[in-house]
């Protein structure tokens, strides 16, 4: 019987690709603790995101690739990720959050936050850990959205987030007195967003996403300049109308030198149309995300305060929440491999 080498399996894995990287997944530094006994060998594969959309097929190729090497008897893979930042050092934040994803639009009334909420939703069913700041000052949807109210607790010298479904969230909907209009001028626009980065107990968060407020304007510029962005989605309709919409947002977030991470059509159906944000997409060189169907059980969803991914995880708009949020997490994971240097392993 030949004796496994730790040379020979690396070999062997150094032939599988992870297709969004285009690297191996050796170079990638995904295989760790890698043991050999005899003819028995054990890793782990630790990949950029526990909501990566081809984990069953790299977990199946990495096994297939160890066991066909000579003398390899069992092979025992473990899956696991690690999110990794795209920040840097910040002071702004309270907590080691690793991405901030800002969800925008070049118009009001898209899905924004029916968007935010059920991305959260999904990535947080993968087991990553989700944040989600609500920076509509003028119209907070999260609250109700997530079926949250309530002042938030003290935690230390810092506020609490308020937590659902294993998402944790802030929201200027939690100070404010019921129907009470608040008048927002820039500067304190500004600050609100400020404290809820730095004040807030974020803790160590994988994906924080910002429910962005209509329109393209002061919060915009006021994110970018508090916070080290990992990047923007930016949620459209499907119909024609809508691509001078999306045309201003791209416009915003090149002027505030945020990168789009991708487009998603939302509202897809007999009644809009569908193919617009592909359309878009592609017309800017933009990653397209996938569409969300438009879907009365979406919007009663979110009246009713529980994502539909959470109440209908079988409905078929779940499932392209889910894709969707496997896509952006890759995005974000591909955008790091690509302005972070790797390990050459
Ligand atoms: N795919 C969908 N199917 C059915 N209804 C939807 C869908 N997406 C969003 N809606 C509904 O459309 C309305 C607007 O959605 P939402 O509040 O998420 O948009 P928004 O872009 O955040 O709006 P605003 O610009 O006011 O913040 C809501 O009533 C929501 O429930
Ligand atoms: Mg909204």
């Amino acid at each position: 019987m030949p004796e496994v080498t730790e040379e020979q399996v690396l070999e062997a894995l150094r032939r599988v690709q992870d297709p969004d990287l285009h690297k191996d997944i050796v170079t990638l530094g995904f295989v760790k603790d890698l043991k050999i006994c005899g003819g028995a060998v054990a890793f782990t594969l630790e990949l950029t995101t526990p909501a990566c959309p081809v984990k069953e097929q790299l977990q199946e190729q990495a096994r297939s690739a160890v066991a066909s090497v000579p003398g390899v008897e069992t092979v025992n893979l473990k899956m696991t990720a690690q999110v990794r930042s795209s920040l840097g050092p910040t002071e702004v934040l309270g907590g080691d959050v690793r991405n901030v994803i800002a969800v925008t639009s070049g118009k009001g009334g898209v899905g924004k936050s029916t968007c935010a909420v059920n991305l959260a939703a999904a990535l947080a069913q993968t087991g990553a850990r989700v944040g989600l700041l609500d920076a509509d000052v003028y119209g907070p949807n999260v609250p109700v959205m997530l079926g949250l109210q309530g002042k938030p607790e003290r935690s230390g010298d810092k506020i609490a987030p308020k937590e659902a479904f294993g998402i944790k969230t802030m929201s200027i909907g939690y100070l404010a007195e019921d129907g009470t209009p608040i008048l927002w001028r820039g500067p304190m626009l500004h600050r609100a967003l400020e404290q809820f980065l730095r004040d807030v107990d974020w803790g160590t968060l994988d994906y924080l996403f910002v429910d962005m407020p209509p329109g393209t304007g002061d919060a915009q510029i006021s994110l970018a300049q508090l916070v080290p962005m990992t990047g923007s989605v930016i949620v459209t309709m499907p119909q024609e109308v809508s691509l001078a919409d999306v045309r201003r947002a791209i416009a915003m977030n090149q002027q505030v030198k945020v990168e789009v991470l991708g487009v998603i059509e939302n509202m897809s159906g007999e009644i809009f149309g569908r193919g617009g944000g592909r359309k878009v997409a592609e017309a800017y060189g933009l990653p397209f995300l996938g569409e969300v169907p438009l879907e009365p059980s979406v919007r009663q969803c979110g009246d009713d305060g529980t994502p539909v991914v959470v109440s209908q995880p079988e409905a078929e708009v779940s499932a392209a929440f889910r894709d969707i949020a496997g896509r952006l997490a890759a995005a974000v994971a591909t955008r790091q491999v690509r302005t972070l240097p790797t390990l050459q392993v």
